[in-house]
């Protein structure tokens, strides 16, 4: 799709936004639809078509899961079953504009379908940040708005922005961490949170909350400054199938358990580090796409209950992704 100019200037991070005060807090009972979502975010960026609003620029890839015995004891769902599990993945940059560089301050991305072969399949979309930028989705609708450009000079209105951050601080804790961590050297090098909190239920009946992540097997590796400056726009695509082509990109799919107390419906806040984690699976990135385009493209990875063995927390985030991510496809493969 033409990318309106303006648009270049806006990233989104996936939820790096920022929030209008009180707009919607309080004031209504029903959360926004998922055609107001996605209207929001084609007031920022202009009508949706053929790409993505949020991680516009991406790369598809393929390979396999494979859940561990403790991942089977863990979940019920088809795809912890201990049995190889084939998958369509997709690396992703958060920007807006699928040309745009591979160095900006923004989460990359792997998003994953899995499909089981029984004939199950689950999506998710897990990002380079341990916390997504709004606390809900009245919060991201408000704080699409309030970056619409203005129509005199093609910017957002800076005093607008300005209140959401003074009124909304924790719609600024994402950008925060991404502002002081330095970017990851690869798509392989990097962990990926799930970010929103799930309930798993266990061969042994019990349902816990818990949020994933994806820790790299080669190590968490970034670049310094310096080499952040001198990189190519297109580094991260070139780099993984350079990788892939010597030997599969791995994963280790972690799970982190809520304690009593802990928030499991405020994506904006992390749980504390010595929360109990355990490992589930690996999954191992076996190929790339030569160039632009492939099987990652028609899939928007909606975020799916696995029911029984992995469902919906009460995350009001989590609930307003499925359809707006819906909406979004429906509008880019029109
Ligand atoms: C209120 C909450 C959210 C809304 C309304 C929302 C909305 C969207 C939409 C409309 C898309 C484009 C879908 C498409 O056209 O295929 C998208 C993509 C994406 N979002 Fe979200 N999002 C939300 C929360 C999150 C969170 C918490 C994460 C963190 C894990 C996240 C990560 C992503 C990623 C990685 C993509 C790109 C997926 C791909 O590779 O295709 N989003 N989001």
């Amino acid at each position: 799709m033409p990318i309106p100019a303006r648009a270049l200037a806006v990233t989104l991070a996936a939820g790096a936004l920022l929030a209008l005060p009180g707009l919607w807090a309080g004031a209504r009972a029903e959360p926004p639809s998922s055609e107001a979502i996605v209207e929001a975010f084609e007031a920022v960026l202009g009508p949706i078509r053929a790409n993505r609003p949020s991680h516009a620029k991406g790369t598809c890839a393929a390979g396999h899961f494979t859940a561990t015995p403790e991942g089977t004891r863990l979940s019920v769902a088809p795809v912890f079953n201990g049995q190889r599990v084939a998958t369509i993945i997709r690396f992703g940059v958060g920007v807006g504009n699928p040309a745009g560089p591979d160095t900006g301050r923004t989460t990359r991305s792997l998003s994953i379908r899995f499909e089981t072969p029984s004939g199950d399949t689950w999506d998710m979309a897990n990002i380079s940040a341990p916390i997504f930028g709004s606390p809900t989705p009245e919060a991201l609708v408000a704080g699409l708005l309030a970056r619409r450009p203005d129509p005199a000079t093609g910017q957002p209105n800076p005093q607008a922005v300005a209140a959401f951050v003074a009124a909304n601080p924790a719609t600024t804790l994402q950008g925060r961490w991404l502002a002081a961590t330095l970017l990851p050297a690869s798509w392989a090098t990097t962990p990926y949170w799930g970010v929103n909190a799930f309930r798993f239920q266990g061969t042994d009946g019990q349902v816990r909350h818990a949020r994933w992540s994806f820790e790299p097997a080669a190590g968490t590796q970034r670049l310094t400054e310096e080499e952040t400056r001198t990189k190519p726009a297109n580094f991260l695509a070139d780099e993984l199938r350079q990788r892939v082509a010597q030997a599969p990109v791995e994963f280790d799919m972690v799970l982190q358990f809520a304690a009593p107390g802990d928030d499991v419906t405020n994506p904006t806040i992390a749980w504390p580090d010595d929360r109990p984690r355990a490992v589930v699976g690996r999954l191992a990135v076996t190929e790339v796409a030569p160039g632009p385009g492939g099987a990652c493209d028609p899939i928007s990875f909606l975020q799916l209950d696995m029911a029984p063995g992995v469902t919906y927390s009460d995350d009001p985030t989590l609930q307003a992704r499925t359809g707006a991510y819906a909406v979004s496809l429906s509008r880019r493969l029109q």
